[in-house]
């Protein structure tokens, strides 16, 4: 009989409920600190599960008491949020999104997931698989932005990285792909609010990166918190039981997110811990993170015959196998066994710096602002953002020591040690206090250039980080105005660098910069990825993965929109628009500045006449007409004119990029397999349907500048 069978007709049922537990902890100067329990529940076996200690030597120190001080000596899984990085961060999902490239998000994954395992870490709770639409929500900095198609090959990369090709490997952690699903569209942007949305919004939009991920061989899954159309995720029997287990063949383990179990009472569909823990167990839920609804609940639930035994014994069985698989019970000790080398963190750090740099988005760059290329003495980094290291990990920093972060003023200390840095915060982030503008403008005064750092701080994005209005925090805007005022009068150019978890609205701060670079949040790099982009020694090449709106009232503007019975036509009042705003976004998805200047031409697709079998090959010639070398990215769209349903005006089906030297032509060639042209017809059912598809491809999700033509599909 297999180690897993076997324990699990050994346990008891308090063992078999520690299994399911997952309880927070942490490491205090007074020793190991589990919350709201103790190590006691460890050497007892009635605690099976921890997140959030972090370190080897503590993490060894409760494998001992699991392995070596309980009954059955089954080891602990431990995990941890590494988002974006562990102690090196990298730029913030959102952020490494923009460089639209697979493989450097797979390197980042499998750097983190070494540096967590030498921490002794097993279990990341990442990657984050939620369509970000709504820049009101906090959550969209942990996503890869707006669209699902992107989301599918960000699953891949991130699972890949993370699991590596063995799972029980010392540098592994288990993947957990979150928060299925649908969690983006909360009611007004509103964290933790319901989510209403269509059957077929969920299998157009939100399941194709879970379904992803699941390809990918995800070995967990967790719930969102949020309630779907009536039905809390964390009880959902259709979309847990049903899409994921079912129909998906998911056979690992679903871990509900914190305290989620017991907030089925908050949701009004549990009058107690027994009815949630029953509903939860009964959804195919198996690791009760953080509300102890199982080991309280699960008993009663049994007694009254509520749930059953073999019920409890599946969820063991997932649980204990995934031990195995991580190779915990041949070595619970493997993960951080064997501590890095120097070397490979200080070639993290320089993978941090590269994939920092790559992030970075131009947004705006006008009066050869940039690169930096004139004579500078003197350089003002100023604003509350210039030398504010704890800021440049961004949300989700996990275990990050933000005094290592690299910040802007540092950042270009190093890389202009000719150049007199001269610094003023000017605000704060948030503070209504503005008595250090003076003194900044002082600063801007003595500078030949000034480069502008202000923005969100680190947790004004994330988790319980929503924004009803998305302009600059404090009292940011009112000094920026002043040091846009000041500069003009003394004819001097000002670059902005823009710091946040999502869009800023800030129409005014585009209108008035010569330059606007989108840092997001870049991680323990950040002044040097900045550094190397404004001195021109990188050339920007960020994409913005989410559109970026014009006015909060957009919201929630994307460019995957349907069509309208009446699109927007000036020439008519009844159609779509508003009486105020344009309809188009400030940028459009894509939209990303180079130092090069890039013309596409000669848009070829073949074949014309297309079957469910083909491969359509798509090439476009690109020439760079600037005078530096760049970077440009080719987008491919497609759009099904006609359809046994409305189709989005707009479909991402892939990328390419090219690197070319001032005046030189290049070809990007793309292919899409025919099949990628499915969608879900009436009945939700896959269809290729013939007729009319218009293949484009251009640098943006801009229509107007798309080259386009037209195959046709044939059954
Ligand atoms: C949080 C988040 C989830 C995270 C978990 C553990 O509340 O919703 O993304 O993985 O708890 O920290």
């Amino acid at each position: 009989m297999s180690r897993v069978e076997t324990l699990i007709g050994d346990m008891t049922l308090a063992e078999k409920l520690g299994q399911l537990t997952m309880t927070a902890s942490s490491y205090a100067v007074t020793g190991p600190v589990i919350a709201g329990d103790s190590t006691e529940s460890i050497r007892d076996g009635t605690l099976g599960n921890l997140l959030n200690m972090v370190g080897a030597d503590h993490v060894f120190e409760m494998q001992r008491l699991a392995v070596e001080g309980s009954r059955l000596g089954i080891p602990l899984l431990i995990g941890l949020d590494i988002i974006h990085g562990h102690r090196t961060l990298f730029p913030v999902p959102l952020a490494e999104a923009a460089l639209f490239d697979p493989e450097a998000w797979t390197l980042t994954a499998r750097e983190a997931a070494a540096e967590g395992a030498a921490d002794g870490l097993a279990m990341t709770f990442a990657p984050m698989l939620d369509v970000s639409r709504d820049p009101r929500w906090g959550r969209g900095v942990e996503s890869f932005g707006e669209d699902p198609w992107l989301g599918v090959r960000m699953a891949e990369a991130k699972i890949r990285g993370f699991q590596g090709a063995d799972l029980a490997a010392a540098g592994s952690l288990a993947a957990c792909a979150k928060h299925f699903c649908a969690y983006g569209p909360v009611t007004a942007g509103r964290e933790y609010a319901a989510v209403d949305v269509s059957e077929r919004s969920l299998q157009e939009v939100h399941l194709p990166p879970f379904a992803a991920a699941i390809a990918a061989g995800v070995a967990t899954v967790m719930p969102s918190f949020t309630d779907l159309a009536g039905v809390p995720m964390t009880a959902n029997i259709p979309l847990l039981r049903g899409w994921l287990r079912a129909e998906h063949g998911f056979d690992g383990v679903i871990v509900s997110d914190y305290n989620a179990i017991a907030e089925l009472i908050n949701h009004g569909v549990a009058a107690d811990l027994v009815e949630a823990a029953t509903l939860a167990l009964k959804a195919g839920v198996d690791i009760d993170m953080m509300s102890d609804a199982y080991r309280r609940g699960l008993p009663p639930a049994l007694e009254r015959g509520l749930v059953t035994m073999s019920e409890i014994d599946a969820a063991v069985r997932r649980v204990l196998t995934l031990k195995e698989q991580l190779g915990l019970f041949e070595d619970p000790y493997r993960r951080g066994a064997k501590a890095e080398s120097p070397v490979a963190v200080a070639n993290r750090r320089q993978i941090a710096r590269s994939v920092g740099a790559r992030a970075i988005v131009m947004l705006k760059n006008e009066n050869n602002a940039l690169p930096l290329s004139r004579p500078v003495r003197q350089l003002a980094v100023i604003g509350p953002l210039a030398d504010a290291c704890a800021e440049m990990g961004g949300a989700w920093g996990a275990a990050q020591k933000a005094e290592d972060h690299v910040t802007v003023v540092a950042g270009f200390r190093a890389a202009l040690p000719k150049v007199e840095i001269l610094h003023s915060a000017g605000v704060a982030i948030q503070s209504k206090d503005t008595k250090g503008i003076q003194r900044a403008l002082d600063v801007c005064t003595q500078a030949d250039e000034i480069l502008l750092c202000v923005g969100e701080g680190a947790y004004m994005s994330g988790e319980a980080a929503s924004r009803a209005q998305l302009g600059l925090p404090g009292e940011q805007r009112a000094f920026a105005e002043a040091v846009f005022d000041h500069a003009k009068a003394l004819g001097k150019r000002v670059i902005v660098v823009l710091f946040s978890g999502r869009p800023l609205v800030v129409p005014w701060l585009f209108e008035k910069a010569d330059a606007v670079l989108a840092a997001w949040f870049l991680g323990s790099e950040a002044g040097n990825a900045l550094a190397d982009v404004v001195t021109g020694r990188v050339s920007p090449s960020g994409r913005t993965p989410i559109t970026w709106p014009r006015a909060v009232g957009q919201i929630p503007i994307f460019f995957g929109q349907r069509p309208s019975g009446r699109p927007f036509n000036p020439q008519d009042h009844f159609t779509s628009k508003y009486l105020d705003v344009s309809n188009e976004p400030l940028f459009h998805f894509g939209h990303g500045l180079t130092y090069g200047r890039f013309a596409l031409s000669n848009l070829r697709v073949t074949p014309e006449r297309v079957t469910e079998s083909d491969t359509i090959e798509v090439r476009v010639a690109v020439t760079n007409e600037g005078a530096r070398a760049a970077e440009e990215t080719v987008f491919l769209f497609t759009h099904d004119k006609v359809a046994s349903v409305t189709r989005p005006l707009l479909e991402l089906k892939g990328f390419g990029k090219i690197a070319l030297g001032p005046g030189e032509t290049g070809t990007v060639t793309l292919r899409l397999r025919a099949t990628d042209l499915r969608f879900p017809g009436l009945d939700l059912q896959p269809v290729f349907e013939p007729g009319e598809v218009e293949i484009l491809a251009g640098p943006c999700a801009d229509r107007a500048r798309l080259l386009v033509q037209s195959v046709r599909l044939f059954a």
